[in-house]
């Protein structure tokens, strides 16, 4: 039996909307993949709540599916050989929210880097991941996960994964300034050699180039304590959609706004 003229109509449509939409993406992608890809890009993850709620699911879920959407992020970025991609998962202000969404992130997290122990894109990737921020304000078994990670790669050198977690930069500023005034008093240090590359090394990035490009989802336009020393000349773009609904073809515009712009360091 074929399909009713009103049907078939759709279908074509349907097929045809689907077809376009592919042919875009291809075409954005060769076009960006020309270009200058940004070796550090940092991404700040946001929306996962207010996208649960618009689709009528728990919040839980939402971060659930931000995970699952990081995932796919993170095969994006391979495939066009960034280097190095830092993503804001949990703010020290994020640790204030309700103890049930708390132990969810943090269950989820621990998923994430058991998962990194396993998954073969991790070791074909050669991927090295690094954690950022206050380890110590997580569940010691979240912590146990992250080092095993963190020791299983190691010796990768193909590409980094730094994961900013109970991170805040103003802490990590104080964290640093800490360090050097003890190695001042120790005599390790002298004041005249307090410089701002030797003030990059007592940072927890110490060793990383600094953020090409910053990316934050859902229409929020600030930096929320993410990466405040690093972020001094990177470009940022800023974007509508909330994190778990984030398209190929977004992530791939922010590349091409990023190749657009002509970076000039104050020159
Ligand atoms: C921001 O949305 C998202 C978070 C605070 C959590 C993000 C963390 C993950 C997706 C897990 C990552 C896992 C690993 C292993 C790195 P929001 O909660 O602020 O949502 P809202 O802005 O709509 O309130
Ligand atoms: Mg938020």
């Amino acid at each position: 039996m074929g399909l009713k003229p009103q049907a078939l109509r759709a279908a074509v449509r349907d097929w045809f909307a689907k077809w376009i939409y592919k042919y875009y993406e291809r075409n954005l992608f060769n076009q960006v993949r020309r270009g200058k890809v940004p070796y550090h890009v940092g991404l700040i993850l946001d929306g996962n709540r207010r996208w649960a709620k618009e689709m009528g699911m728990d919040i839980n879920s939402g971060h659930q599916y931000g995970f699952e959407k990081l995932k796919e992020v993170l095969k994006w970025c391979w495939e066009l050989k960034i280097d190095t991609v830092t993503v804001y998962a949990l703010s020290t202000e994020n640790l204030s929210r309700s103890p049930e969404e708390v132990k969810e992130l943090f269950r989820l997290m621990e998923k994430g880097f058991r998962e990194i122990l396993e998954t073969k894109e991790i070791s074909e990737n050669e991927v090295k991941v690094r954690v950022i921020g206050r380890l110590d304000l997580l569940s010691d078994s979240l912590r146990t996960s992250i080092l095993q990670a963190v020791d299983k790669t190691k010796n990768y050198k193909k590409s980094k994964f730094n994961v900013a977690i109970a991170y805040g930069g103003r802490a990590e500023i104080i964290d640093a300034t800490k360090k050097i005034a003890d190695s001042v008093v120790h005599g390790k240090l002298g004041i005249d050699e307090i410089t701002e590359s030797t003030f990059a090394k007592y940072l927890y990035t110490e060793g990383e180039r600094d953020p090409d490009l910053i990316i934050r989802t859902s229409g929020e336009e600030r930096l929320s304590g993410f990466l405040l020393w690093q972020s001094a000349y990177s470009e940022f773009y800023f974007v509508d959609v909330y994190w778990p609904e984030m398209r190929r073809i977004d992530f791939l515009r922010a590349l091409r706004t990023y190749q657009q712009r002509q970076r000039r360091y104050g020159i």
